[in-house]
């Protein structure tokens, strides 16, 4: 899979994709990453992208030009299926299944927002998806990119050391993930309190960890994400 980044700071690439199972992946090539200076696009000496916005406003606006000739300047192979995507909080919400559906893709192309925003012209007819990672708003679209790359990167096959984990983890299913215990099987805290490991961890028992777990993944859903459950319920009627 080739990701491709479209930004003003290439500087923050690769940052944390540059680390730990997705980092160890890009070192062997199981994915690449392209990193493109929407400077070197720029329409004036001074490499500028952006200009105030039509109507007034604070801030300024990334040109549709400027992100026209970035997106002309990296190759094509015929038949490369590709999917371009635009970070914004305005977006569509990321999601798991958002993700699992890009890892079949062989290039996304992601054009990382600063300022007050892009040109509306430049994501309508050069058809970027609009994504956001959450209801909040960060100061560019940089950080966002990472989380989308890293979370689609771990899903490809033969990325994460054991894949079976993917099938436990919270999002695979309806609930949020069982909680995980390791050694000290008692740990003194410091406050001088023995703090035990749940004892049916420690049973042997597979069928009854098996129930612990399931139990805690549902408490866990019902405490902080109620609506997930409500979700499924609906789904199964
Ligand atoms: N850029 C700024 N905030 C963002 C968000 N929440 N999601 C995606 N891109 C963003």
């Amino acid at each position: 899979m080739i990701i491709t980044i479209l930004t003003a700071y290439p500087e923050i690439f690769p940052g944390s994709l540059g680390y730990s199972v997705v980092g160890n992946a890009l070192k062997q090539n199981k994915w690449s990453l392209e990193i493109i200076n929407l400077h070197d696009f720029g329409y004036d000496d001074r490499k500028s992208i952006d200009n105030e916005p039509f109507g007034g406003g604070p801030g300024m606006v990334i040109r549709p030009d400027v992100i026209e000739k970035a997106l002309l300047s990296i190759s094509k192979k015929k038949g490369q299926n590709r999917h371009l995507i635009y970070m914004t909080p305005s977006g569509k919400t990321l999601n798991q299944s958002k993700m699992a559906e890009f890892t079949h893709l062989d290039q996304l192309i992601i054009l990382c927002g600063r300022f007050e925003g892009v040109d509306q012209r430049a994501i309508e007819v050069l058809r970027f998806e609009e994504i956001s990672i959450g209801d909040y708003v960060l100061a560019g679209g940089e950080i966002a990119s990472q989380v989308l790359v890293e979370g689609c990167i771990r899903l490809l096959p033969g990325v994460l050391g054991q894949p079976e984990s993917l099938l436990e983890e919270s999002f695979s299913k309806e609930f949020l993930e069982y909680p995980q215990y390791t050694r000290p099987q008692v740990w003194k805290d410091a406050q001088n309190n023995d703090r035990e490991v749940p004892k049916v961890l420690l049973s042997g028992h597979h069928e009854k960890i098996k129930q612990w777990r399931s139990e805690k993944s549902i408490q866990k859903t019902n405490l902080f994400r109620p609506d997930l459950l409500k979700k499924e319920k609906k789904e199964r009627k």
